[in-house]
């Protein structure tokens, strides 16, 4: 049965995290995966979540299984947050919001439902995106191809290139867009431009299917949501997954979301229907813990507004690390104006590194970033930075 199997080459992202712990190099730095470590280099345990986590231990609770679309006041505090409760999505119904596995989880839960509706639709992701999202829409039987994003000479977005991409597509398609904070680029789209982007999408009969992983790590929570209110405002039809991986530091919690909003409150129960078959299908229904800690502090004025407060101190940190990136790289000799860096957004430096560039700095400083050139700037801190743009100036 197996002796033709092939060995599989490792992922892109989370296996450069086998080879990192794998790596006996004391000075190692892990700037593969889009994780947020403090400055002391450690994975922070927020402190709403760890009170939390003592009010649900004060009270232990039997562990039944939840409804297949997961908790129902978590879904309610993921439609809150990405669509506003009293909007009017939510308060008429409009739009479902399903538990989910971590954002994958709510990307692979829309990609299967919209392959069954859908079968014959191409895909379309950003050129580049996030690695995982080419494999998982792949998975699950679907075309997938690219619009124009970025623009690698002049470090920034090919606009133009993007619209000129999506004028083109075939009415119908599946646009994953990256609500705010661009994986792997760090480059957003502003206002105007978004207003653009969503002119396109309508006038082509795009399928829209934002991913918002990082909500929170741009701006702020609402600004980085306001393209959802933009999408709300036109009528249409779309998908939002969602993550709490990241803003709630629940990484190996798997707390995500599906939000997927229809023109009506019949049209969105038939769509529950089905999302709810695709889960039981897959994983029949999700786990209870992660989620009732968001629960808990989305649920509570004072965790909730502790919350936003650990969440601004990420986001400025990571802030500052790039300021201090930029700094140390002219400090350790790089001749060319590496200040792209601090235009970027989000967890992620894409550093226009070259893949044999990366390949050095993981075989000779033990400094982990994907072959691509991201680096994840949230992995940065007082004590690596030095060390880190020694090893970037050496292999520039
Ligand atoms: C990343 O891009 O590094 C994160 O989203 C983690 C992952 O699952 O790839």
């Amino acid at each position: 049965l197996f002796s033709a199997v092939e060995m599989a080459p490792r992922d892109p992202i989370l296996g450069l995290n086998e080879q990192f712990n794998a790596d006996p190099n004391p000075n190692k730095v892990n700037l593969g995966v889009g994780v947020y470590f403090d400055d002391n280099g450690k994975l922070p345990l927020l402190e709403c979540v760890r009170q939390a986590e003592q009010t649900l231990m004060a009270a232990p609770k039997p562990r039944g299984y939840l409804p297949i679309d997961g908790i129902v006041a978590y879904n309610q505090g993921v439609k809150a947050l990405v669509f506003g409760a009293d909007s009017e999505p939510v308060q008429s119904g409009r739009v479902v919001t399903v538990q989910a596995l971590g954002g994958t989880g709510g990307l692979k839960i829309g990609a299967d439902f919209l392959k069954k509706l859908n079968p014959t639709a191409q895909v379309l992701i950003s050129d580049p995106s996030w690695e995982n999202h080419r494999a998982l829409f792949s998975a699950a039987g679907f075309d997938v191809g690219t619009y124009a994003y970025y623009d690698a000479e002049r470090r920034g977005l090919n606009f133009a290139g993007m619209l000129k991409s999506l004028r083109a597509a075939t009415p119908g398609s599946i646009v994953v867009l990256h609500a705010c904070c661009h994986n792997p680029t760090g480059y957003d789209l502003d206002a105007g431009q978004w207003d653009q982007v969503i002119e396109v999408v309508q006038s082509r009969g795009l399928i829209p299917f934002l991913d918002m992983a990082y909500q929170g790590f741009g701006f702020g929570l609402a600004e980085d949501g306001a393209v959802i209110q933009k999408f709300v405002a036109t009528g249409m039809e779309f998908f939002v997954s969602t993550s709490f991986s990241k803003s709630f530091s629940l990484y190996g919690e798997r707390v995500g979301a599906l939000s997927v909003v229809s023109r009506s409150k019949d049209e969105a129960d038939r769509v529950l229907s089905q999302l709810k078959i695709v889960i039981r299908t897959n994983y029949s229904n999700p786990p209870t813990h992660g989620g009732s800690i968001v629960v808990g502090v989305l649920g509570n004025p004072e965790l909730r507004a502790l919350w936003e407060r650990e969440l601004g101190e990420m986001r400025v940190r990571i802030k500052s690390m790039r300021q201090r990136l930029v700094d140390g790289l002219k400090a350790a000799g790089v001749q060319q104006d590496m200040s792209f860096i601090t235009r970027q957004i989000g967890m992620f430096s894409y550093s226009g590194l070259t893949k044999e560039q990366m390949v050095r700095l993981r075989n000779e400083f033990g400094v982990y970033g994907t072959d691509t050139g991201r680096m994840c700037v949230a992995a940065l801190n007082s004590k690596n930075i030095d060390y880190v743009c020694k090893a970037i100036a050496a292999v520039v």
